[in-house]
């Protein structure tokens, strides 16, 4: 069953304005990395959950994967549609009710996609096990999430909860005639510690956490200085 989110009206706002914002213009980078870092090759199946318009699934389409896209907003799974390569298909899914069985070569979760959205409800466990089931054996996971030293240090005016970990911001988003909409955003943010204990708690193994900016993904030991942490993970078949 797929439910709702507050995420859906920006979404519908936005529609394909979103892929103005400076954030998704590094997805070739992006992906360059994931690819290497994760080994993909031809062929390889891949869940891109909180997909947005599709940029990282179009890219690994073009690439030869066979990628599968879920998106809470319909609109944003429209527009990955519109533009799909062969290779990339899309549905409209929550990412709280992923029923994928042991299906997939990889998982990635890219730019707050669904993961870091869904920490305000307390979903990020639930999310994280759909994500490590969906996976093979051996299966390998990149998940982005948004960093909780750097919202303290750095983000001038962020209301930060230090009791859950999320950041609330005021701010407003254009549609794509320009018409502004004040929304609210609930993020997120998480330490590098954290992420090892939420993947442990679901069989996934991390293999690397680094520091990353959009557009710049590498192996950037973590710091405090750096919006992203970039988790890469193996799923483990069974507790040793
Ligand atoms: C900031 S966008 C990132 C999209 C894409 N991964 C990218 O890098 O451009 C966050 C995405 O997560 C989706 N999302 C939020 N909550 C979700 C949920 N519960 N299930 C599936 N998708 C969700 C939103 O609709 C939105 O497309």
């Amino acid at each position: 069953m797929t439910g709702h989110h507050w995420f859906e009206p920006l979404a519908e706002h936005m529609g394909e304005a979103y892929l103005r914002y400076s954030f998704t213009k590094g997805t070739v980078q992006e992906v360059d990395h994931i690819v290497e870092a994760l080994g993909l090759s031809t062929g390889d199946r891949v869940l891109d959950v909180g997909c947005g318009p599709g940029r990282h699934a179009h890219e690994l389409a073009r690439r030869g994967m066979v990628v599968h896209g879920i998106d809470i907003s319909q609109p944003f799974i429209d527009l990955a549609v519109r533009d799909a390569p062969d290779g990339a298909t899309f549905e409209r899914l929550d990412a709280r009710s992923l029923a994928f069985d042991a299906e997939f070569d990889a998982v990635i979760c890219l730019c707050q996609g669904a993961f870091g959205l869904m920490t305000a409800n307390g979903d990020d466990d639930v999310v994280v096990d759909g994500m490590s089931r969906a996976l093979k054996p051996g299966g390998r996971l990149a998940l982005s999430a948004f960093s909780a030293y750097f919202v303290v240090k750095h983000w001038e005016g962020a209301e930060f909860d230090a009791d859950t970990g999320v950041n609330h911001e005021r701010t407003e988003v254009r549609s794509e005639s320009g018409e502004s909409l004040d929304v609210d955003l609930w993020t997120g943010c998480y330490t590098p510690r954290e992420l090892r204990m939420l993947a442990d708690r679901h069989r996934l193994s991390v293999d690397r956490i680094s520091s990353v900016e959009p557009g710049a993904y590498g192996n950037d030991e973590p710091s405090v200085d750096t919006a992203e942490f970039l988790v890469l993970a193996t799923r483990v078949a069974e507790r040793a």
